[in-house]
């Protein structure tokens, strides 16, 4: 087995805590880059180089695409004033107003739905919920290729789930057609030195990685999440959070009902009146 040299080990044991996998590699950039990923809510007022937003946009498109139909797209936010309604449509976080950049990551079906109509051709295929469901991983994939691209610049990001509050206001806000939705913001700019950022511990790779087919240990599992959540407190603490942010406690509010969706338990009904019919 490839043994792991210090420097792997030390970003392995910062993303794990105490359950450190049995992780074989050599460190390299991109390893580096991964393993190093913190979100990063605190920006300097910079905007960033001229080429940079294009770059994350081809690392962005440098991402499989299923089917290759790339049925995704980005609207880039620099206004402030647009970045501020952005913001108050977002749960209100701050961060996004002070981004130089905020990139909403649209699930997109309007394209193919046009190519349809100048072929002379009813696309019934994007109808289904399956269409939505390629087009949000598509987007996903992509950001996520953004992000790591970003990181390697020395820029800071952070994804908002809380563009989906609101997602009708959002389109309105953003000139959306239908067939389009922004199922996330991305937050982009350099990081304010002054606000200290590290590298979140993660559930142990015990519990998420399964072998031929998904086994879990009651008791075990129990453990582990007990251990995880006492790491979590002590990370929040640590991030100057106070104590008692672990993560049991958290995940139980966070998804407890749907009242604790932030508005999207009404996302069946809004993706339709959007354009996605969802069948
Ligand atoms: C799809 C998605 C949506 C997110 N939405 C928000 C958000 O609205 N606000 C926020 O502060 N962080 C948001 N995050 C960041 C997560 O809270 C963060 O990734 C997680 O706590 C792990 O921390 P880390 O990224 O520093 O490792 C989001 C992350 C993802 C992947």
């Amino acid at each position: 087995m490839l043994q792991p040299d210090t420097a792997f080990l030390d970003l392995l044991k910062a993303r794990y805590g105490g359950a450190v996998p049995a992780a074989g590699a050599s460190m390299n950039a991109v390893l580096e880059n991964l393993l190093s990923h913190r979100s990063v809510r605190a920006f300097r007022p910079d905007t960033l180089q001229e080429g940079v937003l294009e770059t994350l946009v081809a690392a962005a498109q440098s991402a499989p695409t299923s089917s290759n139909m790339q049925s995704w797209s980005v609207v880039a936010v620099r206004d402030p004033d647009r970045k501020a309604r952005l913001a108050e449509l977002s749960a209100r976080q701050g961060f996004i107003r002070q981004a130089p950049l905020f990139l909403a990551f649209l699930a997109d079906t309007s394209r193919l739905d046009r190519l349809g109509q100048r072929e002379g051709q009813a696309l019934e295929g994007l109808q289904y919920l399956e269409s939505f469901l390629v087009a949000a991983v598509d987007a996903a994939l992509a950001a996520q290729n953004a992000v790591v691209a970003a990181e390697s610049l020395g820029l800071g990001t952070v994804y908002v789930g809380g563009l989906r509050n609101r997602p009708e206001e959002v389109a309105a806000e953003l000139g959306l057609p239908p067939g389009v939705m922004a199922v996330f913001g991305l937050a982009v700019g350099v990081p304010d030195g002054q606000v200290q950022t590290a590298i979140k511990p993660r559930l142990p790779q015990s519990l998420v990685l399964h072998h031929e087919r998904y086994a879990v240990s009651a008791d075990a599992e129990a453990a582990q999440v007990a251990a995880y959540d006492t790491a979590l407190a002590g990370f929040s603490e640590s991030q100057g959070m106070g104590a008692g942010h672990g993560w049991v406690r958290r995940m139980l509010t966070r998804v407890a009902s749907g009242a604790s969706l932030s508005g999207r338990d009404k996302m069946h009904g809004i993706l339709q009146r959007l354009g996605f019919p969802l069948r």
